[in-house]
């Protein structure tokens, strides 16, 4: 079986961390948010993936090349975006007249049975099948009515309090057949959400399936947190790249990710749920928890890093507190003493000197 993956997207809210790499090779407990997502599709039966890029297209290609993990991997590369529709209309060609195949946006980690998924769609004979995740707050994601037979009613996307049919959200993962592609334009940016699925809906055409188990689309900082958090939980141990570089009173703490090549002074304590990417250098006396640190970074002695993203080759120099949702960028520089919290964004290359304690985006 074949899966196109959606993997040319812009990540508007994360790009401060995307000096060198698309969202999809962000880290997740020391490996990229994808081979999660790869690794899951070879053990469902998938073969094949097509990975429709645009933005950052060289970082995948370079980083996958022609097979992962016993799957073949076939790029359909778009000159300029086509949407979440239009890369599956320009990989026409590529799929097998007859044969389902998956779709997948390629910014969420999951533990959806895509065996389980097939089943339903073939069971159901629509022409295209939605995972659907139910979720506490539908507002940010597309909401989705279903009958008693799963035929999907309607969807409505991004509802206000209190609009939403019900609390399925679509989960961005698909079965589809061939013949939905007459049903996409060619040519341009399409949106499968507000072009396709409703024709399909309003024909009977399509079908929803509510799936269980995890689901995070990473797209905003706490989300990539909550990622990180749940694939560190379902690996429970910690895992260590070497031991010698990290101090005898230096504590990680379980379940915490840490690469090759960084080093951890004396008295520092990292974790719970925080993974440290190859190469950074901890400091004495530092406290890190629920974080995700990148490639090379430098965190100076005494600083404190809570439920925040540091991203790559960044320096924080000592007595440095990040908190609080708060995100910063590659390359950026945080002097003795500063204060970042309250979800302020930090863009690449910046050096701040200040406290910054309010919700903001530094440029
Ligand atoms: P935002 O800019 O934050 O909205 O993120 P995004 O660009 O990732 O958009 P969205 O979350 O709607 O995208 C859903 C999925 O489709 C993601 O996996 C994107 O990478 C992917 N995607 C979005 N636009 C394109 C596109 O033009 N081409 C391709 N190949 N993939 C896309």
């Amino acid at each position: 079986m074949k899966a196109l993956i959606l993997a040319g997207g812009f990540g508007t809210r994360l790009r401060p961390l995307s000096c060198t790499r698309p969202k999809m090779l962000f880290p997740l407990a020391n490996q990229a948010l994808l081979d999660w997502t790869l690794r899951r599709l070879a053990d469902g039966g998938v073969d094949t993936i097509i990975l429709a890029v645009n933005y950052m297209a060289e970082a995948l290609v370079r980083y996958y090349g022609p097979t992962k993990f016993d799957l073949g991997i076939i790029y359909s590369r778009e000159e300029r975006p086509l949407g979440t529709g239009g890369p599956i209309k320009k990989a026409a060609d590529l799929l097998t007249d007859g044969d389902p195949f998956l779709v997948l946006n390629g910014d969420i980690i999951s533990n959806i049975n895509y065996r389980r998924l097939v089943e339903y769609h073939k069971e159901k004979g629509g022409l295209a099948t939605i995972a659907l995740i139910r979720v506490p707050d539908p507002s940010r994601y597309g909401a989705v009515e279903l009958d008693a037979e799963g035929h999907v009613l309607r969807f409505v996307e991004k509802p206000e309090k209190g609009e939403a049919p019900s609390n399925l959200i679509n989960a961005g993962i698909y079965v589809v057949e061939k013949d939905v592609l007459d049903y996409i334009p060619d040519g341009r940016k399409v949106s499968t959400e507000k072009e396709v699925f409703p024709i399909l809906a309003e024909e009977g055409k399509l079908y929803g399936f509510e799936a269980h188990g995890f689901w995070v689309d990473i797209g905003v900082p706490e989300a990539y947190l909550e990622a990180n958090r749940l694939i560190l939980e379902s690996h429970r141990e910690v895992t260590m790249g070497e031991r010698d570089a990290v101090d005898e009173s230096a504590e990680i703490l379980e379940p915490s990710s840490i690469g090759t090549g960084v080093r951890v002074g004396a008295n520092s304590v990292i974790g719970p749920n925080t993974s440290i990417s190859d190469h950074v250098h901890v400091g004495q006396g530092c406290r890190i928890e629920n974080s995700i640190i990148f490639q090379g970074t430098t965190i100076g002695d005494y600083s404190s890093v809570k439920n925040a993203i540091i991203g790559e080759n960044a320096t924080l120099e000592k007595w440095v507190k990040v908190e609080s949702g708060s995100l910063i960028g590659d390359y950026v520089t945080i002097t003795d003493g500063v204060t970042i919290t309250q979800g302020v964004t930090i863009c690449p290359s910046k050096t701040v000197s200040e406290s910054i304690l309010q919700p903001r985006q530094v440029m």
